[in-house]
């Protein structure tokens, strides 16, 4: 429940954080990592295709659910609270943006410097050399079930090109996340929504905001246990989103 008293804390913060999980893109039509999979994938668990090892088993089938995922995204829209979160940009003097997800729907929304703590499906590279590697922004139309895909091989050294994602057992960029943690620790309110909370590191962004004093809100229609010190916003990002930001800002102009 959206208090005054949130409201109000969000009205009066000076840097806000908003860390996203799947559940983010998920009225999008971007189905969630845990979803059941479907079609050509139904009998894998995601973890046993997100790997190197994988990969290197068999690119073509961990290639086609990438592109299978990538054509899901470059049809999808950001849907509401992709743009709540970049209209809130827009009533507070700082707003940092960190994802594990790796869609462009928040960048498609109008949030700026968008922190991708797991890589994107736009910045494939080379598996052997890293060389990075452009893939086109239409990608044929895709079966529904997926199918297999072989990879491009590198311009440079002929080696596969992989998708630009974190996969299980691989680290986050260093870069991002110093980044995602230092915004962590430094802000006023971390809204954590459309996540999961079970993959660490990821998950421990909220724990440091929390332990250093921010205000912390879990925006998810699944309710899960959290500490008496954090508020939890039971319902779909969307709705959510949008409520809050009206809560805290529909009768202010923008600062
Ligand atoms: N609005 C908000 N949350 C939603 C919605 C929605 N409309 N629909 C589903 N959710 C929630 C689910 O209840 C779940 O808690 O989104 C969450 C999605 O959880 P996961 O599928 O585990 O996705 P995520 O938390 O992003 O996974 C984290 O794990 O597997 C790795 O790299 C992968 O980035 C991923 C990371």
């Amino acid at each position: 429940m959206i208090t005054r008293s949130l409201a109000e804390q969000l009205r009066n913060a000076q840097h806000v954080v908003v860390f996203t999980g799947a559940g983010a893109s998920a009225e999008s039509g971007i189905p969630t990592f845990r979803d059941a999979l479907t079609g050509l994938w139904e009998r894998f668990d995601p973890a046993q295709l997100a790997t190197s090892d994988a990969f290197r088993a068999d690119p073509s089938l961990c290639w086609g659910w990438y592109e299978w995922r990538r054509h899901k995204v470059l049809q999808a829209h950001p849907n509401g609270a992709h743009l709540a979160i970049a209209e809130l940009a827009r009533h507070v003097p700082k707003l940092t943006v960190v994802t594990q997800n790796v869609d462009d729907l928040h960048e498609r929304a109008g949030s700026q410097d968008v922190i991708h703590l797991h890589g994107s499906l736009h910045s494939p590279r080379c598996i052997d050399c890293g060389l990075h590697y452009m893939l086109p922004l239409t990608s044929e139309a895709q079966p529904e079930g997926g199918g297999r895909i072989e990879p491009p091989r590198c311009t440079a050294c002929d080696g596969h090109v992989r998708p630009g994602v974190v996969w299980f057992g691989e680290m986050m960029p260093e870069g991002a996340w110093s980044l995602g943690l230092a915004a962590a620790e430094r802000c006023d309110v971390f809204l954590s929504i459309g996540t999961s909370g079970i993959v660490y590191p990821a998950a421990e962004l909220p724990l440091r905001a929390l332990g250093l004093g921010a205000t912390v809100v879990h925006v998810n229609p699944v309710r899960f246990d959290v500490s008496s010190q954090e508020h939890f916003l039971e319902g779909p990002a969307s709705m959510m989103m949008q409520n809050l930001l009206h809560e805290a800002f529909g009768d202010h102009p923008v600062s």
